[in-house]
Parts: structure tokens; C-alpha cells; sequence
């Protein structure tokens, strides 16, 4: 898949940065994501964790939360997820598909520097749409 690496390496920068921020006192499980928008912005975010098991968020969702508090609707062009064993949760799939297209980039990122790169369609062929 061509992916600029100048967009893969701010990404990933900016993933392992949100990582580190992580509040995953029960899982000790942490995860970084970084996306960008069609109007060039990066977003970042970790999990944060919660006593009431539950309440949980993932660091793809917090991501995508904060993009768009800041832009309102907007199309995420690019997601990088950077963990021991990266891939976005079901929720996430789902609460991804509002804001991606079928050709949006998912780069998975591991700790050994190891990259899969997938389009949200191969991610999650089969979104519930409604509306
Ligand atoms: N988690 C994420 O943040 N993203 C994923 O893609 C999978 C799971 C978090 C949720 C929880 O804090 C921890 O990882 C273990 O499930």
C-alpha cells in the first residue's frame, strides 16, 4: 500500500506520544492512535480506563472523539494505532465507520516495529448504517 512516510512517521510519533499518557491501571494494557483529517490535522489519543470496567475508552474512540469536538464532522484519511498487539475493538470499528471512507488507511503499529496496513474496508466490511 503507497503511504507517504512522512505521514506514517508524524503518525506513529504522535501514537507512541498519547501511549505513553495512557491510564490502564487494571489491564496495564496501553494503547496509543493517532489519526489525521481531510483538513490536515492529527489527533491523538490513549485508553483511559475506569473502575467501572465498562466505562472504558479506547484510544482509537478518544482519538476520534477530540477530532471531531475540534472540526465537527470531518473524513479521517489516516488511523495508526500503536500497541503490543494493535487492532481496534468492535466498538471502535463501528464508532470509526461515521467518520472514514472505504479507502481510509489503518495502519496497525507493534512495539517491534512491526506495520500492517489495511483499508477501512478490509477492517470492517460490513458497518451498521442507518439514517
Ligand atoms: N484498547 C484500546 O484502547 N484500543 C484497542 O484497540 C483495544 C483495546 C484498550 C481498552 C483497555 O483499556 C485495554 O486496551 C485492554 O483491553
Amino acid at each position: 500500500m503507497n503511504v507517504k512516510k512522512e505521514i506514517v512517521d508524524s503518525l506513529l510519533l504522535n501514537a507512541k506520544i498519547a501511549r505513553d499518557k495512557a491510564y490502564a491501571p487494571y489491564s496495564h494494557y496501553s494503547v496509543g492512535a493517532a489519526l489525521l483529517t481531510e483538513r490536515n490535522n492529527i489527533y491523538s489519543g490513549c485508553n483511559i480506563e475506569n473502575s467501572s470496567f465498562g466505562a472504558t475508552i479506547c484510544a482509537e474512540r478518544v482519538a476520534i472523539v477530540k477530532a471531531i469536538s475540534e472540526e465537527g464532522n470531518t473524513l479521517i484519511t489516516h488511523m495508526l494505532v500503536y500497541a503490543k498487539d494493535p487492532s481496534p475493538c468492535g466498538i471502535c470499528r463501528q464508532f470509526l465507520s461515521n467518520f472514514c471512507s472505504e479507502s481510509t488507511i489503518i495502519i496497525l503499529s507493534n512495539t517491534n516495529n512491526t506495520d500492517k496496513f489495511v483499508t477501512f474496508k478490509e477492517l470492517f466490511p460490513y458497518p451498521f448504517v442507518n439514517f
